[in-house]
């Protein structure tokens, strides 16, 4: 709760925050926490909640992402595999994706990628209560990626965990930032989402390897009143068709080995068609119940933001939903699938477009391994309205992309 925050601490947040200082958070206990209260079935007219209490939202204020400068073409995948660039287009919609360098990392495009997100909120990183990194490809098992976020970043007064729930990383890590927020615990929270799943592709598989690119992308939240951010959502998972998408080794059930590395059993296996069925089903369900949930129609959509893994998948789910094509944003020409970055890469290409405006309501959706599903339904905040008193915060984004040393600096 604020009131328990020290003195000092107490002054720097109401300096920064967006809620006045007398404003009592919403508990886990209230009806409305984590629905839309104005769709909710208790909001109308039932009387169990005090009108004097504000509502607390989870604003998005800030937005960034990163992706490395290398470029593998589908011809250069020719060389590699029996594969033709014709029929990756055909099978995938993909063109080319990005991948790492020697010297990048998925912590290192993470801190590029929130670096941009905090530069544009204006804030500083010594501003945020908690990072959240959404990774399936760590740099380490230990320390965990959201700690070398938040050192590399400068957050010296946050929290730092990993969330790993696969290409549906991004979409979990926003439900809980915002539940952070709401309930009052965080002011600011950074979500960031970062892979290198090129290090984790057997590139002589041809089913997989020409899915996989690597990137980051990252988001800022943020304590409102406005009526914005996340107003719903739905997660799902079946883990008993978690073989269908797996890494066998180098986990503690079964430890790498000169045996396991040699039968390369810590590389991505995929049944492919399986996870695509899948992947079709539950898009669209999630979509929709997400949706439901906000007491939203499609026609109430600005833009659906999916997880960009098979364009084939995209129409698939576009055509379940009965949704306009132009009304869902596809990048996966570019980059392939970067797991749980994919959804945050493409909602920040979507906003250099500049066609969202403040009150527009997005969708994001995204399923992946585990398996697991995820929709969110995020109302668009008047960001400029929220950040306009702020001094600008730029950062050195020509930085390069080190690898982070586990060796003491001093
Ligand atoms: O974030 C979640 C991650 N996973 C996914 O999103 C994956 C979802 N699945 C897919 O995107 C698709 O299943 C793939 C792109 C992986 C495969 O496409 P498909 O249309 O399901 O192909 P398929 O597996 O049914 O294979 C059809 C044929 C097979 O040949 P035969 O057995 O019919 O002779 C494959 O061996 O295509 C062959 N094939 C390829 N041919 C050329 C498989 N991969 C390739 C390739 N190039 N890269």
């Amino acid at each position: 709760m604020l009131s328990q925050v020290t003195t000092t601490e107490n002054r720097r947040l109401i300096r920064k925050r967006l809620i006045p200082s007398g404003a009592e958070p919403p508990t886990a206990r209230d009806p409305h926490f984590m629905t839309n209260a104005a769709s909710h079935p208790l909001a109308e007219g039932a009387g169990r909640r005090p009108r004097d209490v504000p509502s607390r939202y989870a604003a998005i204020t800030g937005w960034g992402y990163a992706v490395p400068d290398k470029v593998l073409t589908n011809r250069d995948l020719e060389a590699l595999v029996e594969t033709s660039d014709d029929w990756i287009r055909m099978r995938t919609g993909i063109s080319e994706r990005r991948i790492a360098g020697p010297d990048e990392t998925t912590s290192s495009l993470s801190t590029l990628a929130a670096k941009r997100a905090l530069e544009s909120a204006r804030l500083e990183a010594a501003d945020l209560d908690l990072v959240i990194c959404a990774t399936t490809t760590p740099d380490h098992l230990l320390p965990v990626t959201g700690c070398v976020v938040q050192e590399r970043i400068g957050a010296v007064h946050a929290g730092a965990f990993d969330v790993n729930s696969a290409c549906t990383g991004f979409v979990y890590g926003l439900i809980m930032g915002t539940q952070f927020i709401r309930s009052g615990n965080c002011e600011r929270v950074l979500v960031v989402a970062g892979e290198t799943l090129s290090r984790f592709v057997n590139w002589k598989d041809r089913n997989t390897c020409i899915l996989f690119g690597d990137g980051a992308g990252a988001v800022v939240l943020e304590a409102t009143e406005e009526k914005s951010g996340l107003l719903s959502s739905v997660m799902g998972s079946k883990g008993d068709v978690g073989h269908l998408l797996a890494i066998e080794a180098g986990g503690s059930a079964r430890p790498a080995t000169l045996e396991t590395v040699a039968a390369g059993e810590h590389l991505i296996t995929m049944r492919g068609n399986e996870v695509f069925r899948f992947a079709v089903r539950c898009m669209s369900q999630a979509a929709t119940d997400a949706l439901g949930k906000a007491g939203l129609a499609l026609t109430d959509v600005h833009k659906v933001v999916p997880h960009q893994a098979n364009l084939r998948i995209l129409k698939a789910t576009q055509e379940a939903l009965g949704l306009p094509i132009e009304k869902m944003f596809v990048n996966v020409e570019r980059y392939g699938n970067t797991g749980a970055a994919s959804v945050p890469i493409a909602l920040c290409e979507l906003l250099a477009e500049e066609t969202v405006q403040p009150g527009d309501n997005l969708v994001f959706v995204a399923f992946g391994g585990g398996l697991t599903w995820a929709s969110a339904v995020v109302r668009w905040a008047d960001v400029k309205a929220l950040t306009r008193d702020r001094q600008e915060h730029p950062y050195s984004l020509s930085e390069p992309s080190k690898q982070h040393s586990l060796t003491p600096t001093a």
